[in-house]
């Protein structure tokens, strides 16, 4: 038990939440209530690197905060908050591009390229400087462990540089953050392309399963979704990515042992398998969305306040020793 130890993490609300951020960092997080002091956010300006919808963005604000409870995010036992109601998020991400943040990093870093592609000159700076406003969410909390998925790897990484050269200048400022990914379900790929990860910016929503889609457009998604050749059941990600990556679903939202599953179903083919896999999603989604639909606005709105009211007094203790530390006070 290290109940003193600080967890931070956070989506954005870019787009729809899918059963990857489930599997991948929302139900990491769950379980570590029990052991640590944990802070969830709702980290939405980083949502406006790319072009929002201001109705939209509202909306999705909420619906987070309201997927973080269903989720299993208690409120009594965790802090969770909306990043943009607490100034010091963008004041210290200011610091750090001063101080810490080099070119040189940034442009290592393989999701922008990723979201940039082609056009790396006519996208925002704020894409571009992401990772440090990233760092600045981690750092100001004294975070020890940031629980993501794969693709996040690399950004907390580059906290941790960050923070260790701004305590090089100013000494024991900030703590180094580790990165926690889980070894089974940290990259859940598309259904569509398994060399490609499950994305809610993907356009064709065939790749993915919303959190909140209907449960009959879920199953037949899944119905849909590609397998290898071949015919057997087999958990190989080198040589049946597809059917790894089904595997992977099945066991952890259904709660099964992938080597179990491939026992069962030995002897049966793919059809089986997916109809078998479809009910286990739709009874993922119907309990999830249970959990939901029975969270009020309102409720909402008054966890976020309290928890704006806890992070803008932590936060602005640490700010003030910052701004002594560099000068500006
Ligand atoms: P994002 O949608 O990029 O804001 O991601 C929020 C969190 O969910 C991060 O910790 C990601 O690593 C994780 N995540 C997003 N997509 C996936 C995926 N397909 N598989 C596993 N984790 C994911
Ligand atoms: N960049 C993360 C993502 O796209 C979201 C995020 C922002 C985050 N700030 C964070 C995650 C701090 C962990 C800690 O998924």
């Amino acid at each position: 038990m290290d109940k003193q130890k600080i967890i931070f993490s956070g989506i954005k609300p870019s787009g729809e939440m899918h059963i990857g951020h489930y599997i991948g960092a929302i139900s990491q997080w769950v379980d570590m209530q029990k052991k640590y002091n944990c802070i969830f956010s709702i980290v939405d300006y980083h949502a406006i690197t790319v072009k929002q919808d201001p109705e939209i963005l509202r909306k999705r604000i909420l619906e987070i905060a309201k997927i973080y409870l269903a989720a299993g995010i208690d409120p009594k036992k965790s802090i969770i908050f909306q990043q943009s109601a607490i100034p010091a998020h963008t004041e210290l991400a200011w610091i750090l591009n001063c101080y810490g943040a080099r070119i040189a990093d940034l442009n290592k870093m393989t999701q922008f390229k990723d979201k940039a592609g082609k056009n790396q000159e006519s996208v925002s700076v704020g894409l571009y400087d992401y990772p440090v406003l990233m760092a600045a969410d981690i750092l100001l909390y004294d975070t020890d462990i940031v629980p993501v998925g794969e693709d996040q790897k690399q950004h907390v990484e580059l906290a941790r540089d960050i923070a260790k050269r701004f305590n090089n200048e100013f000494g024991e400022v900030f703590k180094t953050p580790q990165a926690m990914i889980k070894k089974e379900g940290a990259r859940i790929m598309s259904l569509l392309d398994p060399q490609k990860k499950m994305s809610k910016s993907e356009h064709n929503q065939n790749n993915s399963i919303a959190l909140l889609d209907d449960l009959e457009v879920a199953r037949k998604k899944i119905m849909r979704a590609i397998t290898d050749s071949g015919t057997t059941i087999e958990y190989d990600p080198e040589n049946k990515p597809a059917l790894s990556n089904l595997l992977t679903i099945y066991a952890l939202l259904g709660n099964r042992e992938i080597p179990r599953l491939v026992k069962d179903y030995q002897g049966k083919g793919y059809g089986e398998f997916k109809k078998d896999l479809a009910e286990v999603v739709v009874k993922f989604l119907a309990n999830f969305q249970n959990k939901y639909n029975s969270i009020s606005d309102d409720e909402v709105f008054k966890i976020l306040e309290a928890g704006k009211e806890k992070m803008l007094k932590i936060s602005e203790e640490k700010m003030k020793k910052l701004r002594k530390l560099i000068g500006v006070r």
